[in-house]
């Protein structure tokens, strides 16, 4: 079990992992090196970008100002702004490799504002689906106001993008970041319901955090690497990186729910398993309690199937294995760097992958 191809291609298990530092010495992959934090090498243009984004969400109003203000309520500037990072990065990255530095970068840029755009609104509606409290500290927009208004909002938001997408002029992108959200709905579909079958539950989640997570990294890195004018291989490098990036991402955070406390997440701890999900964790601890395959399968809905849970998996390899798997893509995303030519941002790309991992510690 627990083995196979996920998402487009997504290997869904390993067995051991070299550290990062460790890969990147044996073999010739991308390295990162002191100065390559990402978030400074893009800082200038994040620093503009959520003025901008209050700005486009402010040319369409036509109504009260109450939309606006619940629109621009989660561009506040306090979340990790890691999409748009992503996004730019790759973009700098590629136009180095083929030589589009200078041409492509208004075009890139606003894929990674369309991208943190998308991002925000599927919170706003997840907000509402999960009926959360909070969001980053602050009371979720969904009670500050409420679900009616704050689903407007989120379409709101979307429509916004939507305008942003065409101004790129470009077909080819207008199609691969569409795509992004036919896949945010699927994966929250399929987050609804858990997969009878035990030997399929594990590719499903590995599908679920491709579409809910994994798919705007990949299709935002695709599109700016089009953009750069990449070669289709390329372009392909471009997308398993977001890919591999994007599930590492996932299963860290999944990891989190059952190691950090309420007080670190900004949200109640084990907060998946009240909500009946099965994450890699679960999933993994499974294999060596198989009494939690009923409880997968009640999606924790008996009195005491949460702290009984959470207890099995604290005492199993799961965590361990989550954290493996998390590594490995990394890794996976980091070979995928190997077309094209070395450069600061290049190198970020690469240091981003060690900061996903890092939220560990
Ligand atoms: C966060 O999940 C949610 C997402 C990453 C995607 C949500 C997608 C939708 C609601 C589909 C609609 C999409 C659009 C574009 C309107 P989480 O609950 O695991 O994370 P959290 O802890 O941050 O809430
Ligand atoms: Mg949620």
């Amino acid at each position: 079990m627990m083995q196979g191809q996920g998402a487009r291609g997504v290997q869904t298990v390993s067995t051991s992992f070299p550290s990062l530092q460790q890969s990147a010495v044996q073999s010739p992959q991308p390295t990162v090196g002191p100065c390559d934090d990402p978030f400074l090498l893009v800082g200038r243009d994040l620093e503009t970008m959520f003025t901008e984004i209050h700005r486009e969400l402010e040319q369409e109003l036509q109504v009260d100002g109450e939309l606006a203000d619940m629109a621009k309520y989660y561009f506040d500037g306090s979340g990790k702004a890691l999409r748009p990072v992503i996004a730019m990065c790759l973009g700098h990255a590629y136009n180095v490799h083929t030589g589009r530095v200078g041409r492509a970068e208004d075009s890139q840029r606003k894929v990674a504002i369309i991208s943190e755009m998308i991002h925000t609104a599927s919170l706003v509606h997840d907000d509402i689906l999960d009926h959360a409290e909070t969001r980053r500290g602050k009371v979720s927009v969904n009670l500050r106001w409420d679900s009616r208004k704050s689903t407007m909002t989120g379409a709101y938001i979307l429509a916004v993008a939507s305008k942003l997408l065409a101004q790129t002029g470009s077909q080819k992108v207008i199609e691969i970041l569409s795509q992004v959200l036919a896949d945010l709905v699927q994966g929250e579909f399929m987050q609804l319901q858990t997969k009878q079958d035990e030997e399929d539950r594990f590719e499903d989640y590995i599908n679920k955090s491709f579409n809910k997570t994994a798919s705007l990294m990949a299709y935002s890195c695709q599109a700016n690497a089009v953009l750069a004018e990449a070669t289709e291989q390329e372009v392909q490098d471009a997308f398993q990186y977001g890919k591999n990036l994007g599930i590492a991402f996932q299963l860290v955070d999944d990891l989190l729910d059952f190691v950090s406390s309420a007080d670190q997440l900004g949200k109640p701890a084990a907060a998946d398993l009240h909500l009946g999900l099965a994450t890699a964790p679960v999933l993994f601890a499974s294999a060596e309690f198989p009494q939690l395959n009923d409880m997968i399968a009640r999606r924790f809905s008996l009195p005491g199937d949460v702290e009984e849970a959470f207890r099995l998996v604290q005492v199993s390899q799961g965590l361990q294995q989550t954290r493996g798997l998390a590594r490995r893509h990394c890794e996976d995303a980091i070979s995928s760097l190997s077309s094209i030519l070395p450069s600061p941002h290049r190198a970020a790309l690469v240091g981003l992958c060690d900061k996903v991992l890092n939220r560990l510690k």
